[in-house]
């Protein structure tokens, strides 16, 4: 057998889409001064940029914050007119742009377009004393979009037209490391068309699936499938709602989001147990399990390192896999509308996503579903 491969063989196992990472997470929010105000007093996000009139953007406002890693930013529209303005009465405040950190955003327009993505901004440089940068987005799931970001040209704080912005108002850190996941909710019979759309378009794999029968009947389904990148650094879960004898909690989302959307967003930690003390104290409001979760939690996933008694009155979630366990605890909705949530997680080498978790989950979900009138 010749062992060299052949061009097409090659072409194939190049990944055409190389993502370092996460770029940053951009919502479109109603009221971006208060919501940044929010992140930075709840999550212990710290100032970073700004962009608004004062810079010479007529049209809308934008705060970027930043955690190690992370760089969320929250965008608000000035005047009734426009997208932005369009997103937020139709979908309240949710994540509008998922951007890539990428080496060559030309090149990941071009690779994901010709492959079927529809193009949400064409490549374009933008400059000012700092540097330049380019950007170039694609469409997803619902009105969220991806944007590849090239920034290895550019020294400012985040993109060309942002200024610093610095507050007298630091609240410290929470500990919060990096995008770990986010979640996407699609519709009935969606899924495996998302499925399909980071295979082809973006060269993802599929490295789990969870059907309804992983969870009981009794309890609202979901069916989720999780797609990632070639390195592993960028994980989309994609979920559609299942029959269950309740309503599904991705239908109730798909109820007031209006569309699909961005469901949560998971954050790790190095300390969850620190971390999760931490923002309870400034006041994130978490999902409970009951305490009897605790009782054979250990039976399920063997020996930890952390004491049950530091992780039971936090509520903080178990799970393992054949190559270790995590600690997972999900925020409750942080808009009225039940939408957007986050997970904290900090990972002791496992690579899942708690599937061992799913039915305690849910029991807690659904007693807040049930208090809304929408189970
Ligand atoms: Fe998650």
């Amino acid at each position: 057998m010749n062992d060299t491969l052949t061009s097409k063989e090659i072409e194939t196992n190049v990944d055409f889409l190389p993502l370092n990472g996460t770029d940053y997470v951009e919502f479109y929010v109603g009221n971006a001064k208060q919501a940044a105000h929010f992140y930075k007093t709840a999550f212990g996000f710290q100032s970073c940029a700004y962009a608004g009139p004062e810079t010479g953007v007529k049209d809308r406002a934008s705060y970027v914050l930043t955690q190690n890693k992370l760089r969320f930013v929250f965008t608000t529209p000035l005047q009734p007119e426009g997208e932005i303005a369009e997103h937020v009465k139709k979908h309240g405040d949710g994540v509008k742009v998922l951007a890539l950190w990428v080496d060559d955003a030309r090149k990941a327009w071009e690779e994901t377009t010709k492959r079927g993505a529809k193009s949400f901004m064409e490549p374009r440089v933008e400059k000012d004393e700092q540097g330049e940068v380019v950007r170039a987005g694609i469409h997803t799931y619902g009105e969220t979009v991806h944007i590849f970001v090239e920034r290895s040209n550019y020294n400012g704080p985040f993109l060309p037209g942002y200024e610093t912005w610095t507050s007298e108002y630091n609240p410290s850190d929470a500990g919060l490391l990096y995008v770990d996941h986010c979640v996407g909710n699609v519709g009935w019979n969606e899924m495996n068309q998302w499925v399909k759309f980071y295979e082809d378009v973006m060269g993802f794999k599929n490295i789990l699936s969870f059907d309804d029968k992983d969870i009981s009947t009794e309890y609202s389904a979901l069916m989720s499938k999780v797609m990632s990148n070639g390195n592993g650094r960028i994980k989309f879960p994609i979920n559609e709602p299942a029959e269950g004898k309740k309503k599904s909690q991705v239908e109730e989302y798909l109820d007031f989001y209006k569309s699909q959307g961005v469901q949560h967003v998971a954050i790790a930690t190095n300390n969850i147990i620190e971390t999760v003390k931490d923002l309870k104290s400034r006041g994130v409001e978490f999902l409970t399990v009951p305490q009897s979760y605790y009782d054979t939690v250990l039976d399920r996933v063997g020996t930890i390192d952390e004491d049950l008694k530091d992780l039971a009155p936090l509520g903080i979630l178990i799970d393992h896999d054949d190559e270790g366990y995590l600690l997972q605890i999900f925020t409750k909705p942080v808009e009225d509308r039940p939408t957007l949530f986050y997970e904290i997680i900090q990972r002791k080498g496992a690579k899942s996503f708690g599937k061992g978790n799913f039915k305690a989950l849910f029991e807690a979900l659904e007693r807040e579903q049930d208090r809304r009138g929408n189970l």
